[in-house]
């Protein structure tokens, strides 16, 4: 009975090893995968790898991060939409971080690991109008961020509100922007996209 909570579907992208892997409807879906998609399949397996080696790190790819790890520092200014190991992270190496999320349960086992930093931890839940989600970074001056990360809801409205507050030479990053996400308001904004074989980060510096 105990065991039970180990087999649970895990909850979220980031989510990297867990007993639900070794049920066999899991392992013949794995299988099936190793024979129609093996690259898919090796590269899935360097993510888990990686994420069992860096625990701490966002759930984005590693050129992502080490872009990230270059360009910020402790006079930066970052927000973003989505939390989870990337606010920790983010809060560690900015001078001041805003994030938001949309998830009750999740905001509140990230909250306690964020004491001691500068940080402003919105939650806006579903029960809000479902603008003020996007709407939270219309708050602060335009080009007040170097760093707007979008990896949460509402993605295409979040881009688009997130244009003005980035200061030249900084950059918006938007995960897993190849699922559709309306990324046309950065087009003149300069593209750098990364992908492991598993996730594709799209970062977008702005240059003028
Ligand atoms: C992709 S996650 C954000 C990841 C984060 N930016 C990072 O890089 O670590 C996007 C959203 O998924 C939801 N989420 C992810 N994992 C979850 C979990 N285990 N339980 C509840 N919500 C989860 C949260 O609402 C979060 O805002």
């Amino acid at each position: 009975m105990m065991l039970k909570k180990y087999f649970r579907k895990p909850r979220g992208t980031g989510t990297s090893l867990n007993l639900y892997m070794f049920l066999p409807h899991r392992i013949i879906h794995a299988l099936k995968v190793l024979a129609t998609n093996p690259a898919y399949f090796k590269a899935r397996l360097s993510t888990i790898s990686y994420q069992l080696k860096h625990p701490d790190h966002p759930w984005l790819t590693t050129a992502a991060i080490a872009y990230m790890t270059e360009t910020l520092d402790s006079t930066k200014r970052a927000f973003e939409w989505g939390s989870g190991r990337s606010t920790i992270w983010l809060a560690k190496r900015v001078g001041h971080l805003v994030s938001v999320e949309d998830n009750r349960e999740w905001y509140h086992k990230i909250r306690p690991r964020l004491a001691g930093h500068s940080v402003d931890y919105f939650l806006i839940g579903p029960e809000n109008p479902q603008e003020q989600y996007p709407g939270r970074i219309l708050d602060y001056p335009d080009g007040h961020f170097d760093l707007i990360l979008v990896d949460g809801s509402h993605r295409a409205a979040c881009i688009r509100n997130a244009v003005s507050k980035i200061v030249i030479g900084g950059s918006i990053i938007v995960d897993n922007a190849d699922q559709g996400v309306n990324t046309a308001p950065l087009k003149n904004f300069q593209k750098i996209p990364t992908d492991n074989g598993v996730w594709h980060t799209d970062i977008f510096v702005r240059e003028a």
